[in-house]
């Protein structure tokens, strides 16, 4: 979150297929932390997948489940937090999050998800692209929800045409550097 000097916990914003899982994954490893997937969480706990949740009890029940792993998860430390794209409309998402939290926003446009979700088996998991025109609905809530990665965001990383590897080595370099310069020695910073 703004300002945030030594990151306890990092969470992975950004439109759907941005890659928070597969970064996240990696990100943990290499900072040898905790990683939490919200959508597998859900899945596992609840015994439904999403678009089972979404079909049988709206979208709201499944934005029930995410408030309620954000409350457990907000002030853990040493973990990575990868939420669904959607997590960031949940009502005061952001505030539940304990402030040492770096908020990193995974960006890509709605053109490139698209491309990445066609035959995708996983795709199913989004039903929010399942309608008539993905495309033009992709568009429509990347616009509504940009402003609010925009205010999450203490580092925004374009994803399209970058190795796993590098974007992840970027937010590693931001989380130890800010640990680093919080630790270091008066006047070694
Ligand atoms: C959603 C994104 C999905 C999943 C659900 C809703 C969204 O996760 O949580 O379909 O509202 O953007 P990914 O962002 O991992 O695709």
């Amino acid at each position: 979150m703004r300002g945030v000097a030594a990151p306890a916990r990092v969470i992975l914003l950004g439109f759907m297929a941005a890659g928070k899982t597969t970064v996240g994954r990696r990100l943990a490893e290499r900072l040898d932390w905790d990683f939490v997937d919200f959508d597998s969480e859900i899945e596992r706990r609840s015994g439904r997948s999403i678009p089972a949740m979404f079909r049988d009890s709206g979208e709201e029940t499944f934005r029930e489940w995410e408030s309620r792993l954000t409350r457990e998860y907000a002030g853990a430390r040493h973990v990575v937090l990868a939420p669904g794209g959607g997590w960031i409309t949940g009502p005061n998402a952001l505030e539940m999050l304990d402030p040492e939290t770096l908020g990193v926003w995974l960006r890509i446009s709605p053109r490139e998800a698209l491309r990445r979700l066609d035959g995708d088996p996983e795709s199913a998991a989004r039903p929010l692209l399942a309608g008539e025109n993905p495309l033009r609905d992709a568009q429509r809530i990347l616009e509504e929800r940009a402003p609010l990665y925009e205010r999450a965001a203490d580092l925004r990383l374009q994803v399209e045409g970058r190795r796993v590897d590098d974007i992840v080595a970027a937010i590693v370099d931001r989380v130890r550097g800010a640990r680093e310069a919080e630790t270091a020695p008066d006047g070694e910073d």
